[in-house]
């Protein structure tokens, strides 16, 4: 009995360290040691025997048990760390690579221009105002001094509401004056940045635009204030300090007298010229930018926003915002602004 613990041992021994994976070594830890396994099967023998050979077999066969048992336990770990091994040299990382950095954008131009405007006309003590892009008839030209058969109601250049009777995508930052007006008393100061909307489309209209609207209402307001604080906004703005302005005769309902407000080309300085003889592309030779639409506000419309016409003054004008940004950046089509291709924004 000795001899067959001996040689059950050896095969067992044997066996534990051939096998390659654990659960081969939990099936070999079944096969022999298991209640129906061959260990103790052969323990089974230890009946037959006299009580003297029992103590010795009997002690020999425990100690091989905890022998086999522990070679079990170091062949399990043997094979669990050779098994990590294998897994750092399969899913192993380089901690010095560089990560992947996100795309970290930024605002559009449009936003960073409005910004701009919003806080050179905010240092001489401007307000900010809005209004909605879809706008009451009533406030885009009636309160405008707009009559019933202006062009600027045709078909052509206004978007109506359908379904939505007197409604109209504002055509004109200039309803806000009426509604800004209606709801404090002079002294005003206010500029109303925002997204207007015609029906017209080239390289320097698009049927959805920006315009700055700006309103000064006070006692003794005069084309000398308006045309004060429009060349200082420019020359801010254009960071160009030696802008200069005129005025031309022009109309629109809602101010009296109503001017075209030109600036000195931001690109020849108002010569005409780029260096000796070269003809100026961005002013065409003349030297001059159509820059906003203007005037003193017409009697009828401070009328109708509630302000004392026979006390107050004030000037309004309606700068387009695109074309300011277009002149500035040298930007060849407005469309650039819109399309949202990175190529270009990413410039800015
Ligand atoms: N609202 C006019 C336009 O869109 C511009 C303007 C504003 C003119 C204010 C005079 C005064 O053409």
């Amino acid at each position: 009995m000795q001899e067959q613990i001996k040689t059950i041992k050896e095969t067992i021994i044997k066996a534990i360290h051939s096998v390659t994976d654990e659960a081969a070594l939990r099936e070999l830890e079944v096969r022999y040691f298991g209640r129906k396994g061959a260990f103790n099967e052969i323990l089974k023998g230890l009946a037959t025997l006299s009580d003297d050979e029992k103590r010795v077999v009997g002690k020999m066969a425990n100690e091989t048990k905890k022998e086999l048992e522990a070679a079990i336990v170091t062949q399990r770990s043997k094979l669990q760390s050779s098994q990590l091994g294998a897994i750092a040299e399969t899913e192993w990382m380089d901690m010095t690579v560089p990560g992947t950095t996100p795309r970290v954008g930024h605002r559009h131009l449009v936003s960073r221009f409005i910004d701009d405007l919003e806080s050179v006309f905010g240092r001489m003590g401007f307000d900010v105002a809005t209004g909605p892009e879809v706008e009451e008839e009533h406030y885009n030209f009636n309160q405008l001094n707009v009559p019933e058969d202006h062009p600027a109601r045709d078909m052509q250049d206004t978007f109506w509401i359908k379904n939505l009777h007197k409604y109209v995508l504002r055509t004109q930052t200039s309803p806000v004056q009426i509604r800004y007006m209606g709801t404090r008393k002079p002294p005003i100061r206010v500029i109303a940045p925002g997204k207007t909307f015609r029906k017209d489309s080239d390289a320097t209209h698009s049927p959805m635009f920006h315009q700055v609207e700006g309103l000064m209402i006070d006692e003794n307001i005069s084309m000398a204030n308006l045309k004060a604080v429009l060349a200082h906004a420019l020359r801010e703005i254009f960071e160009t300090p030696s802008i200069e302005l005129r005025f031309r005769a022009s109309y629109f309902p809602f101010v009296e007298p109503g001017l075209e407000v030109d600036c000195t080309c931001v690109m020849c300085n108002g010569k005409g010229q780029t260096g000796t003889r070269i003809p100026c592309r961005l002013c065409k030779k003349s030297g001059w930018l159509e820059i906003a639409g203007a005037g003193m506000v017409h009697p009828t419309v401070l009328k109708n926003g509630g302000v004392d016409p026979e006390r107050y003054t004030g000037f309004a004008f309606g700068v387009g915002i695109d074309r300011m940004i277009m002149l500035k950046y040298k930007i060849p089509h407005l469309r650039l602004l819109f399309e949202n291709d990175l190529r270009f924004l990413e410039q800015f």
